[in-house]
């Protein structure tokens, strides 16, 4: 089979590797890909945007291709799935309509809401006098998130109501967010442990996968800026039997099934960003496909075979195939560039790869490319380095002992993944 890979980050380098290793798969195109797809087993680049979606179906009808994999979440936002399927091609993704689970907060909170699935209280408002009128008689400083895709920037949590009053006026009257912020939730302020539960969907069943946690922050002890994330582990000690069921029960099964009975069925990964708070696990954000760097850290420990998984799901019959995963724990370290998240230095040789596979890691490349017979620096968080082990103290030790092996000018990592 021929696959097309839609994305260029560590999340794709690590799905081409999982991919590579079916026996089914004869070739895999990313569109655009990375450094590490680049020479990957079985994959090649080619240069098309992630975003560019007729030039992607261009090229997927011109290729024949078997099955195409959405990554990130802009092509999902912008309807891929539809066209695809109109088109009569197989695509591992949610349609337009369904994606709007994780593509509009304001979508997700309202079908939270009608179908009593646990989630921070909010209220949805496009007009910021009503906004300033309903924050003067709340007792506690309110979340404010914009409804739209955002990268990553659009949830703030003020510390002071007259902060949460200006980011709402930035939102709504200064355009500061884009269209994005043009709807807002006020939502109340949550706290405990937070833990993403990823899993695979056919549009009506679903299959777990391990639970992950990330490290957003960028410094050690969870200081400094936010990030697109640091570094991430599976499973999260937190995660029970008994707590992944009840998420299964409260969240992700009624979440399937109401979105089929509104005639949008989710397939693809649904991904629950949770949040085990005193009264019970809620909801924080749903995204609709795999997180990065959860799906680098997550993926190793699958011991199936990715595309029979992804096919059931593609088909609708996810009950004939039971995803295996291997005991044992995976941890994922992301080597970033000097000045990221802000401005990043560029265009630094990496090496010690080799090295650092030989001592037991497995490196997973996101902003990185291959330069003649260099390989050089092209993103902000540019590795990731990822081990499995019987154990998290054993996975993070063979990782750290990667990451260890690698050199680029101004490459920085946090020292204490695996550690909360
Ligand atoms: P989201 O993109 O919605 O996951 O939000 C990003 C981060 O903001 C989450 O991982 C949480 O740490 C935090 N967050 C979001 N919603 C809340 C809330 N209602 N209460 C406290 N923290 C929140
Ligand atoms: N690591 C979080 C995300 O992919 O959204």
């Amino acid at each position: 089979m021929h696959l097309l890979l839609i994305g260029g980050g560590g999340r794709e380098h690590a799905l081409a590797w999982k991919l590579a290793q079916s026996p089914r798969v004869t070739h895999i195109s990313v569109a655009p890909g990375n450094g590490g797809t680049a020479t990957a087993e079985k994959t090649k680049n080619v240069a098309i945007g992630a975003d560019d979606v007729p030039a992607l179906l261009d090229f997927a009808q011109q290729q024949a291709v078997d099955l195409t994999v959405v990554g990130p979440e802009a092509p999902l936002a912008a309807g891929i799935a539809d066209q695809f399927q109109a088109a009569g091609l197989p695509i591992f993704g949610p349609t337009q309509i369904a994606a709007q689970l994780e593509t509009s907060k304001a979508f997700s909170k309202r079908f939270m809401e009608e179908h009593a699935i646990p989630t921070g209280r909010a209220i949805i408002v496009t007009d910021f006098d009503e906004a300033a009128r309903y924050m003067r008689q709340l007792d506690d400083v309110p979340v404010i998130k914009a409804s739209g895709l955002a990268g990553g920037k659009g949830v703030l949590l003020p510390e002071t109501m007259g902060g949460a009053a200006v980011v709402v006026q930035q939102m709504l009257l200064e355009d500061r967010f884009g269209a994005a912020g043009k709807t807002v939730l006020i939502e109340e302020r949550l706290t405990g442990p937070e833990v993403s539960v990823l899993a695979f969907a056919d549009g009506e069943r679903f299959a777990l996968m391990p639970t992950a946690q990330d490290h957003k922050r960028l410094m050690k002890k969870d200081r400094g800026p936010n990030t697109g994330g640091m570094g991430a582990f599976a499973p999260s000690p937190r995660a029970t039997p008994e707590l992944l069921d009840q998420i299964a029960r409260q969240v992700i099964g009624p979440t399937l099934a109401g979105m089929k009975a509104a005639g949008a069925s989710f397939m693809g990964v649904l991904y629950a960003g949770m949040m085990l708070t005193p009264q019970g696990p809620k909801v924080l954000e749903f995204n609709c496909r795999f997180g990065d760097p959860e799906a680098q850290t997550i993926l190793p420990l699958l011991e199936s075979d990715l595309l029979e998984v992804l096919i059931a799901c593609v088909e609708g019959r996810l009950n004939e195939v039971v995803p295996v995963w291997r005991n044992g724990a995976a941890a994922t370290v992301v080597m970033a560039a000097r000045g990221y998240p802000g401005e990043y230095e560029v265009g630094q040789t990496i090496t010690g790869i080799d090295a650092a596979q030989a001592a037991g890691a497995l490196v997973f490349q996101a902003g990185t490319k291959q330069v003649e017979d260099r390989l050089v620096s092209a993103g902000g968080r540019v590795l990731n380095i990822t081990a499995t082990g019987d154990a998290m103290e054993a996975a993070l030790r063979t990782a750290y002992r990667g990451v260890r092996a690698i050199h680029f000018n101004g490459a920085h990592y946090r020292t204490d993944i695996g550690k909360k």
